[in-house]
């Protein structure tokens, strides 16, 4: 079966409105231009980016771009999320919603400020505790027969939340969100890797630079940074980005980063490096111990 994402990586929306770059639909258009330029046609969204500015941002943009440039373009959003903030009145309290009457509800509100007949990929962004997951299921198949949606998945879930859900539904999930990066590795211990390769699901990994954290002072991560470094300069890259990158190729799952710059010439050579440079294991191993502060035992 053709996998449902294809190329090797997908750019992340959700920082757009805090760049000079992309702030404006002008600017964003630019970058889904040269996403695609890139064969990167998958964008990554959420209902909750900005209150839903980030999919209004998108929407607007798209009318700049040509026809066929519009039909190359993919979508994936989000719901679930709730918090106290000005797009979402009368939320008290940070929850999760996943029950249908609010799937059926964030869908349609996403579709609209996207400018979309169908959001291609639609996950849930964080686990429900409270969720029946027989209702979300149905609400799923629902979205999906009325080709609203054209794809489920899930985000940041665990392997057994993961079980949950999928053995309530027919239709196949199609991908599972979660973070995984040089800077944090918890997914390759608690099953949740190695669940996604032995379902063959593509694992959409969120913040494969620790959110930039690799590249500004921290105690913690300043040893990974030296790390980095030096495998970057033994190798001859362009930077510690490139070696994250490669590090995150290296795993034995369907990997799909999430690219977050909004910087044109930061993507275009992330890009290019992620799909030239292959780490050596004992650069591997090395850069996972000093992520953990610990000798691999
Ligand atoms: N499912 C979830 O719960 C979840 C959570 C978080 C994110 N996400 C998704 O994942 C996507 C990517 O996450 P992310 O934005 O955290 O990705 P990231 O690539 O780990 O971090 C991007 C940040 O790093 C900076 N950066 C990148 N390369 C740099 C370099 N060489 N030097 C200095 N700074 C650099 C970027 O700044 P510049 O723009 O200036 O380059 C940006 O601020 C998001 O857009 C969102 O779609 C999903």
């Amino acid at each position: 079966m053709k996998p449902l994402i294809e190329n090797d990586l997908i750019w992340g929306a959700w920082r757009a409105r805090h760049s000079d770059t992309t702030r404006e639909p002008d600017g964003f258009a630019r970058l889904l231009a040269l996403c695609l330029e890139l064969e990167i046609d998958w964008i990554d969204h959420a209902d909750i980016y900005d209150d839903g500015a980030v999919e209004d941002l998108h929407g607007r943009a798209i009318q700049r771009l040509s026809a066929a440039q519009r039909q190359g373009l993919r979508v994936i959003t989000k719901c679930g999320v709730r918090f106290p903030s000005p797009g979402q009145p009368g939320v008290r309290t940070v929850h999760y919603r996943s029950d249908a009457a609010y799937l059926h509800q964030q869908a349609d509100a996403s579709l609209q400020r996207l400018g979309v007949d169908q959001i291609d990929l639609y996950l849930l962004h964080r686990p429900d505790y409270l969720m029946q997951a027989e209702e979300t299921a149905r609400a799923l198949e629902d979205l999906h027969t009325s080709g609203k949606i054209a794809a489920y998945g899930v985000s940041n879930f665990s392997i057994h939340q993961l079980e949950r859900l999928r053995a309530s539904t027919e239709l196949p999930m199609a991908a599972h969100q979660i973070e995984i990066s040089v800077g944090e590795t918890s997914a390759l211990d608690d099953g949740r890797l190695d669940q996604a390769a032995r379902l063959d699901m593509p694992l959409l990994t969120w913040s494969p630079l620790a959110g930039g954290r690799l590249f500004h002072d921290d105690g913690r991560l300043q040893p990974l940074r030296e790390r980095l470094e030096q495998v970057a300069r033994e190798m001859d890259a362009g930077g510690i980005d490139e070696i994250a990158l490669a590090w995150l190729k290296g795993l034995p799952a369907r990997i799909q980063p999430i690219l977050g710059t909004m910087q044109p010439d930061r993507l275009r050579r992330q890009v290019m490096a992620y799909r030239a440079l292959n780490l050596d294991r004992q650069d591997w191993y090395a850069i996972l111990e000093a992520e953990r502060g610990t000798p691999v035992p």
